[in-house]
């Protein structure tokens, strides 16, 4: 676990880290991409963070791949590339700097090191987790393949390296249902996302999918019965549930798909007010870009994203640590499950 104490010390040795309103005036145009939904007076206190943190970027040839539910200082602030799952995947394999910082949680940060094995990739708190990456092993993929002969795996992304290297190919929210359409077997196997396989079980009839019963724990918490109250309540709202969510809540939503997929649609359609049913950070980081369009409620937040702070990716880029390591062996197998993904989707024209 960090010690945010000691760092804060260290820190305020290298850096000069006080509020400071000539830098947040001077960064202004930065500041206009997050003024709606961060506060003048935050703005302050973050600017030196960001100011910093560039800078040193620079100097160390380091890029910062950021997760759409990174906080809006530092989606906006300093990362070099934002996206959901996928789009990072593909990212990762262009990256020309020396070092990775990922922002986001540590399944997304191997996966960066898996495709990129000679470059340097930093999280900036190991403690930054998933509870889909968590429920399960490479022992439960075994077990599913004893269960379901002959039936490939595909996992999402959201797995370990481990799990990743267990199975036949990966998955992400924006290409899972057209992964399991392509392959030639009747049976597929689904983990550890159970509601995503149900989702998907729904949009590819023609498939026998079976799952594993991990979730999220964000879109879990949604039921039917919130959104038809929400709806009752608030008439007229565009309601967008990502496809992490049970069938039941998806099933009540005008629009599913991945974080990305979210962002293309409320871009697309700009409804007047629309309820984004995913991790709070979402609505935050467009809601600059469509001032148009009244983002309201819910927000549920993952407590692993909101682990990566400014501060928190100061102190990976001025220290070096942090960094992610995935065994040679391993990280060979799980290339090959990420690659047939991303070259499967190219092909498929996602
Ligand atoms: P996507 O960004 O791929 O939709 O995934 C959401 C998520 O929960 C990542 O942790
Ligand atoms: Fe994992 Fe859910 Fe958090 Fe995404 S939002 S990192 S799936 S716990």
């Amino acid at each position: 676990m960090l010690d945010l104490t000691d760092i804060r010390a260290e820190l305020a040795k290298h850096y000069d880290l006080a509020p400071n309103q000539a830098l947040a005036d001077a960064m202004g145009d930065i500041y206009a991409r997050m003024d709606r939904v961060v506060t003048p007076f935050d703005w302050v206190r973050y600017a030196p963070y960001v100011a910093a943190i560039n800078t040193l970027k620079k100097q160390k040839n380091a890029a910062i791949l950021a997760h759409n539910y990174m906080t809006p200082d530092i989606y906006h602030g300093v990362a070099d590339v934002v996206g959901d799952s996928l789009q990072l995947a593909i990212e990762a394999t262009k990256v020309e700097a020396d070092i990775i910082i990922q922002c986001g949680v540590h399944f997304m940060a191997e996966t960066s090191k898996i495709l990129n094995p000679t470059k340097t990739v930093l999280i900036p708190d190991m403690d930054a987790g998933c509870s889909l990456a968590e429920s399960i092993t490479a022992a439960g993929i075994e077990e599913m393949r004893r269960r379901y002969p002959g039936a490939p795996v595909v996992s999402y992304v959201n797995t370990t390296a481990e799990v990743k290297a267990a199975s036949d190919i990966c998955c992400t929210s924006s290409n899972a249902a057209q992964i399991v359409a392509a392959l030639p077997q009747d049976t597929i196997i689904m983990t550890p996302d159970q509601y995503l396989a149900q989702n998907v079980a729904k949009m590819v009839p023609q498939k026998n999918v079976v799952w594993w019963e991990g979730s999220c724990i964000v879109h879990e918490q949604y039921t039917a019965q919130d959104i038809r109250d929400f709806r009752e309540w608030n008439p007229g709202t565009r309601i967008i549930a990502h496809p992490e969510c049970p069938p039941s809540v998806v099933a009540e939503a005008d629009y599913s798909g991945s974080t990305s997929g979210i962002i293309k649609y409320v871009t697309d359609e700009k409804p007047q007010r629309a309820m984004l049913v995913t991790e709070c950070s979402m609505a935050s980081n467009i809601a600059d870009a469509l001032p148009e369009v009244d983002f309201i409620g819910p927000c549920n937040m993952c407590p692993y994203m909101k682990k990566i702070t400014l501060e928190k990716i100061l102190w990976t880029l001025h220290s070096g640590t942090g960094e992610v390591q995935v065994d040679a062996e391993m990280a060979q197998k799980a290339r090959l499950a990420v690659q047939r993904m991303i070259d499967l989707s190219r092909q498929l024209g996602i």
